[in-house]
């Protein structure tokens, strides 16, 4: 795979060809999903719930991005990496979004960030921009909101909500994302959104309408302990595989048939006995 930039992102919009991201959170995984040629890898917050054991994004923090997109970006040279912007990373001012902005690029090699938002976000879209950082814009189900919308809600209650998602579209398209994460939008306004919009979109729960698609990577392969979601494929139950390793192990061990003699590095008989290690 060639090298994943912003510019070759629209030509594949423009050409309908569907754009692959996963997230990743650490260098093995994120070295399979660049030998496996998937175009974009998200450092996303998930990273809160799914690594670090946190209730949700909001507990997530500029040095824990730091931290797991240094590893991420470690692994890869040609996927394009986006590094999620923690929350109040980008809540307290252009001038601090910037500059946390510019700490998950010049110090951690992200291509880009990603911000939650539509139009109340798009000073600091532009202030990003303007540092010349790409910046991923997020709509729909924003879980960095959760606390003042009360839980995660699908945005269809009302024609006024699915308008106002386009306006948003339409406004950080205008601040100049380079692409837009569709999380949970009906399948209906996805596909109309991505048909109106120069920049492509990448839907999670949001239908085939997208130009692509991103699943967090612990869903995808049934690695996570909490609830999955309706929109994931599961393409594995690792979950259930490790254990089923790790419960072996622990019986070896007990049993004593771990190590074998395979496992483990000898002495010469003539440097046992001369070292009287035996007599002592
Ligand atoms: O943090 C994340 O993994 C995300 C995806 C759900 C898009 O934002």
């Amino acid at each position: 795979m060639k090298k994943i930039t912003t510019r070759k992102l629209m030509q594949m919009k423009k050409k309908k060809e569907k754009i692959c991201m996963l997230t990743a959170y650490d260098y093995p995984t994120a070295k399979m999903i660049e030998e496996a040629e998937v175009e974009m890898i998200l450092v996303g917050d998930s990273l809160g719930m799914v690594v670090l054991g946190y209730d949700d994004t909001t507990q997530v923090t500029m040095d824990d991005m730091m931290h797991h997109t240094k590893a991420v970006t470690r692994a890869t040279t040609n996927t394009f990496v986006v590094a999620d912007m923690p929350f109040l990373s980008y809540h307290t001012g252009v001038f601090e979004a910037v500059k946390n902005a510019g700490k998950l690029i010049r110090d951690c090699h992200a291509n880009a960030v990603k911000v939650e938002g539509g139009r109340e976000i798009v000073d600091v879209v532009k202030g990003i921009i303007h540092a010349n950082i790409p910046v991923v814009g997020h709509l729909g189900i924003t879980p960095q909101s959760v606390h003042i919308d009360g839980g995660y809600f699908i945005n269809n209650k009302d024609s006024d909500e699915v308008a106002s998602l386009y306006e948003d579209a339409k406004a950080l398209q205008e601040a100049g994302v380079c692409a837009i994460v569709l999380e949970c939008v009906p399948s209906e306004v996805a596909e109309i959104v991505s048909s109106r919009l120069m920049v492509p979109t990448i839907g999670i729960g949001s239908g085939a309408g997208c130009d692509g698609q991103v699943l967090v990577i612990n869903d995808m392969l049934g690695n996570f302990h909490g609830k999955t979601a309706k929109f994931v494929k599961e393409y594995s139950d690792l979950k259930t595989i490790i254990k089923g390793c790790i419960e072996d192990y622990r019986i070896d061990v007990k049993a004593g048939s771990f190590p074998e003699a395979i496992h483990t590095f000898s002495i010469d008989k003539k440097i046992l006995e001369d070292s009287n290690l035996k007599e002592s």
